[in-house]
């Protein structure tokens, strides 16, 4: 039996959903990836802290560095942007595969990641970086890749739907909602990711650049997150048959829209902003900490993706997904290409954010 040695990089609530997978359903994912997936340890800073679920003590050390070493795949569910991106790597420059749910990582630098994995014959996988739970990076970088995408719209921050979507049922306070948000674990770290829509603008950028076969980095997106957003707001939008949400919206435009640009060709504007939707859009129904991704592209039509966008079950299964199917691809010794840009596409950014859509 072919075994192959995962190292998980952070037990918070992600990484201790994914390791409850990996030894619960073990018999189950060894059937379906060909080998046997052997978690070697969950590398953590606080090797004491109580969690809330109950894994072997054993499993726990703060030797990341030494854990990604003996890696032949390394799942990291730490966030931020090092010591992420030194183990990433160092993983993919001994030839181990990633597995990461980092978006920011990813919209900051994933050019440096994806071009170390390229030269190194690894995979580095990251359905779990956009939407949670709804398989979204797939589709766009597979099953669209024959087609031309247009445009690509949606509500793709679950903490701050949650929290408008409360204000707007329930009339609760911005502050009170947050702390839900955080204790149900859909915010990040640093809750100021979610709220002032960076987050979103940091999907937005993975999104657009597998979307439009460029790069699309954070820098690159037009943000305005939601901490602006009144009860009075809310009330008003009401009144007018509207809700508010926050919505990323990336397409491909003429170069030289928005006064910007050259005049020449195609170009790609990205931004994410708090947008007037009437109730009928299918947008205004997305609930809770729901997430969904419009796909516009020339051939398929319209397409949506719905499900839950953050939490720690509903984001283990989408890097779950990302670790069976990156471990018969190590077994089968046929890893896929992860660079995805095949052009430079101009960025032509609006002026001004606009609140409409
Ligand atoms: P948490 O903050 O809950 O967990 C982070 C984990 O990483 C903790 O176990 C922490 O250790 C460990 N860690 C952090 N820094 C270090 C370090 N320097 N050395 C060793 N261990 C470290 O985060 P989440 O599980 O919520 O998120 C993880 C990743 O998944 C992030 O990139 C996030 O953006 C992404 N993500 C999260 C989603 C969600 O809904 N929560 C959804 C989609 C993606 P300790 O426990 O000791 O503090
Ligand atoms: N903090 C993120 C959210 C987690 O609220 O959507 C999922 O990426």
């Amino acid at each position: 039996e072919r075994v192959l040695t995962v190292a998980l990089l952070g037990g918070g609530t992600v990484g201790s959903q994914v390791a409850r997978i990996l030894l619960d359903d073990a018999e189950a994912l060894t059937a379906r990836a060909g080998a046997r997936l052997e978690l070697a340890g969950i590398a953590v800073r606080n090797v004491g802290a109580p969690r809330d679920v109950e894994l072997p003590r054993e499993l726990y050390t703060t030797d990341a560095e030494g854990l990604v070493a003996r890696a032949d795949l390394v799942i990291e569910l730490m966030g931020g942007i090092e010591p992420a991106r030194t183990h990433i790597l160092a993983a993919l420059r001994h030839g181990a595969s990633v597995v990461t749910g980092n978006k920011a990582l990813l919209a900051q630098d994933g050019a440096t990641l994806f071009d170390e994995a390229d030269a190194n014959d690894a995979e580095l996988n990251f359905e779990a970086a956009v939407a949670g739970a709804i398989p979204i990076i797939r589709p766009i970088r597979e099953s669209l890749s024959g087609d031309r995408i247009t445009r690509v719209l949606g509500i793709v921050n679950g903490t701050t739907n949650f929290i408008l979507d409360s204000m707007d049922t329930t009339g609760a306070q911005f502050a009170d909602v947050l702390a839900e948000a955080q204790r149900l674990g859909y915010a990040e770290a640093d809750p100021t990711a979610d709220v002032e829509g960076l987050d979103a603008a940091a999907k937005a950028a993975i999104l657009a650049s597998l979307a439009f076969h460029t790069r699309v980095s954070l820098d690159d997106v037009r943000c305005e997150g939601i901490t602006k957003v009144s009860a009075a707001d809310i009330a008003a939008a009401q009144d007018a048959g509207m809700t508010i949400k926050l919505l990323a919206i990336a397409e491909l435009v003429a170069d030289g829209a928005h006064g910007a640009g050259t005049g020449k060709g195609e170009g790609v504007s990205v931004r994410v902003h708090p947008t007037l939707l009437p109730r009928t859009h299918p947008l205004a129904a997305v609930h809770g900490a729901y997430n969904a991704v419009f796909v516009e592209a020339e051939n398929a039509g319209s397409l949506m993706f719905y499900g839950a966008g953050a939490g720690g079950a509903p984001t283990a299964s989408a890097i779950m997904g990302d670790v069976v199917t990156t471990a018969r691809r190590i077994v089968a010794g046929s890893p896929g290409r992860a660079g995805t840009a095949t052009r430079v596409l101009p960025i032509v950014g609006p002026e001004s954010i606009t609140t409409s859509y």
